[in-house]
């Protein structure tokens, strides 16, 4: 007879035990520490919310805890015992209603007058840096004010004001570096901001936070916070993308691998998508700019392909084809070299 309480007990008991366990992981209960303004200001609001709640929650759990104990059956028989008929009591229930509602006004009144801080657009933003940021089916592409493409990996100088301008060509996506600032939706036909000023060096991780199709999954994107130096430094390197040499193809390799390989497979041997090693398609501009642009919209939803490239500048394009002119296992030797001669 005793089994079952003694069963809820041990449960109970493995279930606070373990909670430390969980909590003691970064970022615990709470959002992850942060490396910007913006993320500061997000973990603030969110601990003064849940200090509010921890108090409300620790008053109600003690009242009802008192209460059981206070006036539990103590072995009498009560069955027929009626307590007293009571319609209500408007004080108490003017109390009840009046003290939650100044509470939660409260809550609101502080979110409001701290959001500013969130979106982290004030200070001194003469040397700001504004970044275009297009999400894609299946990366994010990156926009220098200078305009060199990245794709997924952004780059960004400490201690100095951003601000991601951000578009998408398909279908709505979410840019999400939790230790950075919160996310922010990619919304067709329109251009969102999102504002905060990185303070400490660092690789910050993120993800696609909206569901954008089959490979939602696959559309992390990267911050790496670096000083200003390492960041011209990192900038010169890629200088050259619109001329041929090392710059296109780094970029036409970044475009294949990050744009093609997701689906094609890093080969092109075919994955999700076909295999398209060797395909003439991809060594002829005109083609492949118009399927890049397009996309492969058939009804029979196995052979629909994004428009992949939408929206890419010419010299992308360029390099891409540069890039898969370079490697054997994606364009035949003699079509590399005949497209090379003319
Ligand atoms: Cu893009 Cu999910």
């Amino acid at each position: 007879m005793r089994t079952k309480p003694a069963v809820i007990a041990a449960l109970a008991a493995l279930a606070l035990a373990s909670a430390p366990i969980a909590l003691a992981a970064d970022p615990g209960l709470g959002p992850p520490s942060t490396g910007s303004d913006s993320g500061e200001a997000i973990r603030w609001l969110y601990w003064f919310v849940f200090a509010i709640c921890a108090v409300v929650f620790v008053a109600v759990e003690t009242a009802l805890v008192l209460f059981v104990i206070r006036f539990r059956r103590r072995g009498e028989t009560l069955h027929d015992a009626e307590g007293p008929q009571i319609h209500g009591n408007t004080r108490v229930e003017i109390i009840w209603t009046i003290i939650p509602a100044a509470i939660l006004v409260g809550i609101a009144v502080v979110v409001l007058a701290r959001s500013s801080a969130v979106q982290a657009t004030g200070g001194d933003r003469s040397n700001e840096l504004v970044i275009q940021v297009e999400a894609h089916q299946f990366y994010w592409e990156y926009e220098y004010p200078d305009g060199q493409i990245a794709l997924d990996t952004l780059v960004l100088p400490v201690d100095r004001p951003v601000t991601l301008q951000l578009v998408t060509y398909d279908v709505n996506h979410s840019w999400w570096v939790p230790e950075l600032t919160g996310k922010r939706d990619a919304i067709y036909g329109q251009t969102n901001e999102l504002s905060f000023t990185p303070d400490r060096e660092g690789t910050f991780e993120g993800q696609c936070a909206e569901f954008c199709g089959i490979l939602h999954a696959v559309m992390p994107t990267t911050v790496e916070v670096v000083s200003e130096a390492e960041y011209a430094d990192r900038l010169a390197l890629h200088a050259g993308q619109r001329e041929p040499g090392a710059a296109q193809l780094a970029l036409g390799r970044e475009s294949w691998e990050r744009a093609c390989a997701k689906c094609h497979g890093i080969a092109g041997e075919g994955d999700i998508g076909p295999p398209i090693a060797k395909n003439g398609t991809l060594v002829d501009r005109d083609s492949l700019t118009e399927l890049l642009t397009e996309g492969l919209d058939t009804p029979d939803v196995e052979g629909y392909m994004p428009p992949v490239g939408r929206g890419w500048p010419e010299f992308q394009v360029q390099a891409l084809i540069a890039y898969i002119r370079s490697n054997e296992r994606l364009a035949e030797p003699q079509q590399a070299e005949q497209e090379g001669e003319g």
